[in-house]
């Protein structure tokens, strides 16, 4: 089982710190050596969906991608995530920023949709979490409709020592996968049939863009 499905804390202090900008912003520079930025800055790609859009956010975690949505915007918007702690974590900020939000249990690497259902999937600070990675990629695009995105970030090794033990430390206690180079994130992508738009590192944190 996921850490993250078993550990109420780990999912209660992780979200509470990335629900908080500035809070997380320090946080990432100091652990992963990363601007946080880009990643709220990603997040604002699903307020530019038209009207009528399907979004599938997995793993949604406490609901960060949330905010993106604008108010009133059109949208049939689908929050998955392996956590009970974390789903009702997005129940509760979907209630709080008066959002519709259709919140469902899952496993990314086994997601309990058709094919081609989605316009854009996002995925944050999910896929280092993960035994297989390549599986959830995989699992995503088969729901994407053809011409759709993938849009994410992700902890990948290489960005130096501090970050690597960082990595294996996560992964010690069931909450990170073993760890995956930058490269093998873009072999995910590509495997999965999707193109890759942008592969971007900042710090030990790959954000990437693809089109199925
Ligand atoms: C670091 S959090 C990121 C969540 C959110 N996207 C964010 O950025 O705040 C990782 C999330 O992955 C979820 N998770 C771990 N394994 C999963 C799996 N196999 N299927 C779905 N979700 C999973 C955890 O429950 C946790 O909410």
């Amino acid at each position: 089982m996921s850490g993250w499905a078993a550990s109420r804390l780990s999912a209660v202090v992780y979200d509470f710190g990335v629900e908080r900008e500035w809070l997380a912003r320090p946080a990432g520079a100091v652990l992963w050596g990363t601007d946080t930025r880009l990643m709220y800055e990603t997040i604002r790609t699903i307020g530019a969906m038209p009207p009528g859009s399907a979004v599938l956010d997995v793993p949604c975690g406490g609901g960060l991608a949330l905010r993106g949505m604008r108010p009133g915007q059109d949208l049939r918007y689908v929050a998955a995530d392996i956590s009970p702690v974390m789903l009702s974590r997005t129940r509760a900020q979907a209630a709080r920023l008066g959002r519709k939000v259709v919140v469902t249990a899952a496993d990314v690497t086994r997601l309990p949709f058709g094919d081609n259902k989605f316009d854009l999937c996002v995925c944050f600070n999910g896929l280092h979490c993960l035994p297989d990675p390549a599986a959830a990629v995989r699992e995503i695009a088969r729901c994407l409709k053809d011409g759709a995105r993938l849009v994410g970030d992700t902890i990948v090794r290489g960005a130096g020592l501090r970050q690597d033990l960082a990595i294996g430390a996560f992964h010690r206690v069931g909450l990170f996968g073993e760890g995956h180079t930058v490269d093998e994130v873009e072999r995910w992508l590509s495997d999965a049939g999707l193109k890759v738009d942008r592969l971007e590192l900042s710090g030990a944190v790959a954000h990437f863009a693809a089109t199925r």
